[in-house]
C-alpha cells in the first residue's frame, strides 16, 4: 500500500493540540485517515494494528520526525489483553489518553443459512467486543485523569439499515450503535462525549471488489442520492469535528457521512 501524504495543519486550523488519541485499525481506510487527520489537527496518536507494523511505523515515524507525538502499537481488539497493553503504551507513551477512536472493523458476506459460528464471532468480536474493549480502557484514563475526553466509534449506515448477506455485521454495527448511546448516557457525568460516524459506501479497501467493478459500482451509486462514493477524508474531516470542541455540546448522536444512502429507497417512477 502506498503511504498517503502526511502533514499537520497550520496552527490556527488545529482543533484538536494537545489531545492524545488511540486509533485502532489505523493501518488502512476509514482508521488511516482519522487517525492522520487527527494527528494533522495536532492530537498525540497511538496508531492501532493488527496485521500490518510496517504501515503503522511508517506512520508514526513520518508525524515523530515533523515533532509531533506519534506512537504504533499492536491491538488486536478482539484480544482483551493487547487491548489493555496498548492503552497502557499509549499513556506511556504519549500521556493519558482522552481520545478514542473505536474504528477496528471487520466485514464478509455470507448468507444466514451457510454462516458458521466461527464467522459470525469473527466479526461480533471484532466489531462489537473490540469496541467495547476500546472504550472501556479509554474510559477508565479519561475517568482516572478527570479531565473528560471524547470517545468516537466509527458505525455504518448499517446500524441501522439491514443488510442482506450481512447480517452479523449489521447486528454488530445495530450493537454498537445502543452501546455508544448507552455509555454516552453513562459518562457524560464525567465529562466524557460518546459520539458516532457512521459511513456509507466510502473508497477504502475494504470495497475494492466493488470500486473495481463498474457494474457494482454503478449499482451502489445509484442508491446513493449524491450518486458518488465517498472519500475518506470526508470522513475523516466529520471525526476530527466531533473529537473537537467544537462539537461541545454533541453526544449520544452519530453523524451519518453517507451521501444520503440512508434516505433509501429512492424515489419511485
Ligand atoms: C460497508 C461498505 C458498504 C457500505 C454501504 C459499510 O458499512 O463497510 O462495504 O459499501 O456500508 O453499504
Amino acid at each position: 500500500m502506498s503511504d498517503p501524504e502526511i502533514t499537520v495543519h497550520p496552527p490556527d486550523a488545529r482543533l484538536l493540540e494537545g489531545r492524545t488519541a488511540v486509533v485502532s485499525g489505523a493501518t488502512s481506510g476509514i482508521g488511516q485517515g482519522i487517525a492522520l487527520e487527527i494527528a494533522a489537527h495536532g492530537a498525540g496518536v497511538a496508531f492501532g494494528y493488527r496485521s500490518d507494523p510496517d504501515t503503522a511505523h511508517r506512520m508514526a515515524d513520518a508525524l515523530v520526525a515533523l515533532g509531533r507525538r506519534a506512537v504504533a502499537v499492536r491491538m488486536d481488539v478482539g484480544s482483551e489483553d493487547e487491548v489493555r497493553e496498548a492503552f497502557a503504551r499509549a499513556r506511556a507513551e504519549l500521556g493519558a489518553v482522552d481520545l478514542v477512536v473505536a474504528n477496528a472493523g471487520r466485514e464478509a458476506e455470507v448468507r444466514l443459512v451457510d454462516m458458521t459460528l466461527d464467522d459470525w464471532t469473527d466479526v461480533i468480536d471484532t466489531n462489537l467486543t473490540g469496541t467495547f474493549l476500546c472504550c472501556r480502557e479509554g474510559a477508565r484514563q479519561m475517568v482516572e485523569q478527570g479531565r473528560g475526553g471524547t470517545i468516537i466509534g466509527v458505525t455504518s449506515v448499517h446500524d441501522r439499515m439491514p443488510w442482506t448477506g450481512f447480517s452479523h455485521y449489521a447486528a454488530s454495527k445495530g450493537g454498537q450503535r445502543l452501546f455508544l448511546e448507552s455509555i454516552a448516557k453513562e459518562l457524560a457525568p464525567s465529562g466524557i462525549r460518546v459520539v458516532a460516524v457512521a459511513p456509507g459506501a466510502i473508497a477504502t479497501p475494504i470495497n475494492r471488489e466493488m470500486l473495481d467493478d463498474p457494474e457494482l459500482r454503478g449499482a451502489v451509486e445509484a442508491q446513493i442520492p449524491m450518486a458518488r462514493v465517498g472519500g475518506v477524508a470526508e470522513v475523516a474531516r466529520a471525526a476530527a469535528w466531533l473529537a473537537s470542541d467544537q462539537a461541545s455540546y454533541v453526544t449520544g448522536a452519530t453523524l451519518v457521512v453517507d451521501g444520503g444512502m440512508t434516505l433509501y429507497p429512492p424515489d419511485a417512477g
